[in-house]
């Protein structure tokens, strides 16, 4: 089977990951580098890269080279990407593929030119917690569902760097949002979305939401929550999911949480009020225990394979494939997130057919 030549652009944290990453894979080797920072092209070149690049140019002119993976911060993602496939090289760009959704049509509109595939490292639909929840709900075991919550929360604030700055694409919607969203319009799909509405935070920074708050509408339902904070100091739950015959949670990332389902329809309704240390109720009284049953969840029905989207690109690259992740795709997402930012400008809820 043939072997193809990949080069990276942008050694840092993530560019350095797929190096390590792709080391599983033998149908594509990384053999090229190139980074504005000397220090990275050291670490890059000692870490068993064999070529490093003086320019981005003089990387696009190595013939060698079938596949640029993309790694810079965000500002940088349409021009380099473009280059590269006027350059004939297929194109893995890092999420969020653009900076606005003008940006990513002129990527695709540049690959329609070129005969060049683009593709997106939209990594985190190979999630265990994710996969363990769409599972759930896709063998029905909550009934119809109506509202699903998706959080990832922190409380380090943004990190150090261009995520800070506006300019470079900063922001948690853009870092975290583009992941979230992808995952919530995977699993819906082909729903589309017709109502949003967002709260951006900027408890530790004015330039870039540091986090934010975000209702989407599928047409039919569900209604989806999707929280990012990095002010969190208590971790919310990273699922919680209501289905009309079911809950699901999943903690956090270890994939723990459970399912309580109905197994019996309950009629009986107690004639008296039911006193709690916070007051009197009868509607929340907990339901009778032999009218559910208890699932727990620990991850383990669920092997994340984050190989699968290395193998894909070689599969394409042999004309025997489809993309995993369609430029298509990311668009949805791009422009979910300008409807939100638009919804947090205007403080009011955005109508659309996404
Ligand atoms: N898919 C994921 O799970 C995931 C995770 C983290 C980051 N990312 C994405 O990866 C990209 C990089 O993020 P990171 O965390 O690695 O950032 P980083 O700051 O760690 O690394 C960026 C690197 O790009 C280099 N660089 C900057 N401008 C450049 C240019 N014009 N040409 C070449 N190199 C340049 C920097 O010197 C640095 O080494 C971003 O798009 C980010 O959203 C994706």
């Amino acid at each position: 089977m043939k072997q193809y030549k990949a080069a990276i652009a942008g050694y840092g944290g993530m560019g350095r990951h797929h190096f390590k990453s792709i080391c599983t894979t033998e149908r594509i080797r990384f053999e090229g580098v190139y980074d504005i920072d000397p220090k990275r092209m050291k670490l890059a070149l000692s870490d068993g890269i064999s070529k490093g690049y003086s320019s981005y140019q003089e990387l696009l002119a190595d013939k060698e080279i079938d596949l640029v993976l993309i790694a810079t911060p965000n500002n940088f993602h349409m021009t380099y990407a473009c280059q590269a496939m006027e350059a004939g090289k297929m194109v893995v760009c890092e999420k969020p593929v653009a900076m606005s959704s003008d940006e990513l049509q002129e990527m695709m509109n540049c690959s329609a030119k070129t005969g060049v595939k683009l593709t997106v490292h939209q990594n985190r639909r190979e999630d265990a917690d994710y996969l363990e929840m769409r599972d759930a709900v896709e063998k029905g075991l909550l009934g119809k569902v109506f509202d699903i919550e998706s959080r990832v929360t922190g409380a380090r604030g943004i990190p150090n760097g261009w995520r800070q700055y506006a300019q470079a694409g900063g922001g948690m919607m853009l870092d975290w949002g583009v992941h979230l969203i992808d995952q919530m319009v995977m699993m819906m799909a082909p729903k589309k979305v017709t109502k949003i509405y967002c709260d951006m935070y900027h408890v530790n920074y004015e330039e870039c939401d540091d986090g934010f708050k975000l209702i989407m509408h599928f047409e039919d339902g569900p209604s989806a929550t999707i929280e990012v904070g990095t002010s969190h100091f208590i971790q919310a739950p990273r699922w919680y999911v209501c289905g009309d015959l079911g809950s699901l949670i999943i903690h956090s990332w270890d994939c723990n949480g459970t399912i309580v389902r109905a197994v019996k329809h309950e009629v009986h309704w107690e004639e008296e009020i039911i006193q709690t240390k916070a007051g009197p109720t009868k509607t929340m009284a907990p339901r009778a225990k032999n009218t559910t049953e208890e699932i727990k969840l620990d991850g383990s029905l669920c092997n994340a394979d984050y190989d699968v989207f290395y193998r894909n690109l070689a599969d394409v690259l042999d004309g025997t494939a489809q993309l995993r992740v369609k430029p298509e795709e990311a668009m949805r997402v791009i422009k979910i997130m300008e409807a939100a930012f638009e919804s947090d400008r205007t403080r009011t809820v955005i109508n659309c057919d996404i």
